[in-house]
């Protein structure tokens, strides 16, 4: 494997671990009406694991996961949350090109947040192998959704402004990664749903962002600054309502 596949993230675990939402409970529902795989029991790879976000709420619906993930440091935070929980998870150091596992072992292939990071086509010809015949493919994104609040789509815009690596809603050329291309798509959804998160931990979120590790960390401080100024403004009382939304795709 590629060793360099999991710097990026490495960089930024401990933000990542601390700062990033969770899935709502819709997103699950809604995976198993549109797939008729019932989560519980049923085998689920999680490719692109990171610290583990999908993966324990996978097994808390009593599925049988394996995390794949490229990065050691992100890989260290799944597993020492997941300690002495059941069922058992298999996490492995990996590449989503080149699946460590054999034919025909899953009920589930999941992207949360992952899939843009891969090769298209390799990637899906893997989940391919990897799945059952009835299995199926599920991409999801968790994204701010900028145009429900004026503070949200100027503080995106803010980071458009100040960020060269930048890729967001701020941008007119923004759009999701395109995965319902790349298998047979049974539907697209859009998830809403509102986050309530304290400022600090809503700028370390910020922080695991992978356009802000390739800021200088002068230049990341400044900006975690600006914007914690602006947010203090709107929200005196420091805990932030933000408008989400989950995009899911879900395929065979
Ligand atoms: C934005 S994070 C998503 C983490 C997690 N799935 C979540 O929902 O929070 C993207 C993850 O994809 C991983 N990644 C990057 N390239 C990959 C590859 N070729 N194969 C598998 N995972 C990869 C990164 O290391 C990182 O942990």
């Amino acid at each position: 494997m590629n060793r360099d596949l999991g710097r990026v993230f490495d960089r930024v675990a401990d933000a990542y671990d601390a700062g990033r939402p969770s899935y709502p409970d819709e997103m699950y529902r809604a995976v198993s009406e549109l797939t008729g795989i019932d989560l519980d029991g049923a085998t689920a790879v999680d490719v692109g694991a990171g610290t583990g976000i999908l993966t324990r709420a996978l097994r808390a619906r009593g599925s049988h996961v394996i995390a794949v993930e490229p990065g050691a440091e992100m890989l260290a935070r799944l597993t020492s949350r997941l300690a002495g929980g059941s069922p058992a998870v298999a996490a492995v150091q990996g590449d989503g090109n080149a699946l460590p596992l054999a034919d025909g072992v899953a009920d589930l292939v999941a992207y949360a947040q992952s899939w843009h990071w891969l090769d298209p086509v390799v990637s899906i010809a893997e989940a391919r192998r990897v799945l059952r015949p009835r299995g199926a493919i599920v991409g999801c994104w968790n994204l701010h959704h900028a145009a429900q609040a004026e503070w949200l789509a100027a503080y995106e815009s803010r980071l458009a402004e100040a960020v060269p690596a930048y890729w967001g809603p701020a941008m007119e050329q923004w759009s999701v990664p395109p995965i319902a291309s790349a298998f047979e798509v049974i539907e697209e959804r859009w998830i809403p749903w509102t986050r309530l998160v304290g400022i600090e931990d809503f700028l370390l979120d910020l922080r695991s962002h992978s356009y802000m590790a390739a800021l200088s960390p002068e230049a990341a401080d400044a900006l975690v600054d600006r914007q914690r100024t602006e947010l203090r403004k709107e929200f005196p009382e420091g805990v932030l309502s933000v408008p989400m939304r989950v995009y899911l795709a879900v395929g065979r």
